[in-house]
């Protein structure tokens, strides 16, 4: 019989680091901010970012000091509350990861790693590496409504949509809100956000009504909210963790422009109506 071994080679064979953290540390968005060194040291290289973090933490309050301030919660890569700049990138650099779902082995040991928050205007910083990122819900918020039919349940292939319009309605849908493209923007832009929140909807037939409304409320909120312009860089794109494309920046260009030429009046969240 094969004997089993566990834990697996590869695992077992990941001996734990020592590591020196360099963390922007600021007690509210009025104080003086500094980075602070601390160490990490035995960190299991299959230790999340996050957790690697926990247990700094846990260090920190049992020496009796603050712990180090940081938003998470499903460290699954789907809610974007993770937002942390490492090593100047923001969620860390690995394709397609959030920092909650970067891992440990992708450092080496005797590694110094510095930790910031996302920096825009537009994100005002709160504590530590938490920032305030509502201005992205206020953008969702001004794009309203979708019409809904409330008559009986329609057959599923009463309302076609062409394949290829739903996957990539599909692609739009995929970003968490996360704002690593506007971090990453050198403009501080929310091109990328905006685009796929507004993509995903006009692109499908059940978003077609209040299309125009849509793309001329959500642009005009992102502008009043102190975003950058986009110059198209494709920083944005490059740290996505959902790969969010910046194709979607064009299309929500277009949409944009039709709306005005269409003369699109009014939009309540904008108007203040
Ligand atoms: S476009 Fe990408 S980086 Fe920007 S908020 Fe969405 S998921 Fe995050
Ligand atoms: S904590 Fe939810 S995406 Fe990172």
């Amino acid at each position: 019989m094969r004997k089993s071994r566990w834990p697996p080679a590869a695992t077992s064979d990941l001996r734990a680091m020592n590591l020196t953290l360099k963390v922007w540390r600021q007690r509210n968005a009025k104080s003086e901010g500094r980075l602070e060194t601390y160490q990490a040291a035995n960190v299991s290289p299959n230790m999340s970012f996050l957790e690697m973090l926990d247990v700094v933490n846990e260090d920190l309050i049992a020496k009796g000091q603050e712990p180090i301030a940081f938003d998470s919660d499903c460290r699954e890569g789907i809610c974007g509350a993770c937002s942390l700049v490492v090593n100047g990138v923001p969620h860390g650099g690995k394709k397609g990861t959030t920092v909650c779902q970067l891992h440990m082995r992708h450092f080496k040991d005797g590694d110094t790693i510095t930790i910031e928050p996302w920096r825009a205007r537009a994100f005002p910083l709160i504590k530590d590496l938490i920032v305030d990122r509502s201005a992205l819900d206020r953008i969702i918020q001004a794009g309203g409504y979708i019409s809904i039919n409330t008559g009986g349940a329609p057959d599923a292939n009463a309302l076609p949509v062409a394949k290829y319009l739903a996957d990539l309605a599909m692609d739009a849908a995929a970003c968490i809100g996360c704002g690593a493209c506007v971090a990453a923007c050198k403009n501080a832009s929310a091109s990328l956000f905006v685009a796929a929140k507004i993509s995903h909807l006009n692109l499908l037939p059940q978003g077609k009504p209040e299309k125009d409304r849509r793309a001329k409320a959500m642009v005009m909120q992102m502008d009043k909210e102190g975003f950058g312009a986009c110059t198209v860089t494709g920083s944005c794109e490059a740290v996505c963790p959902k790969e969010i494309s910046i194709d979607f920046i064009a299309r929500m260009n277009r949409d944009y422009a039709v709306a005005l030429l269409k003369g699109e009046p009014h939009s309540p969240a904008i108007d203040g109506a």
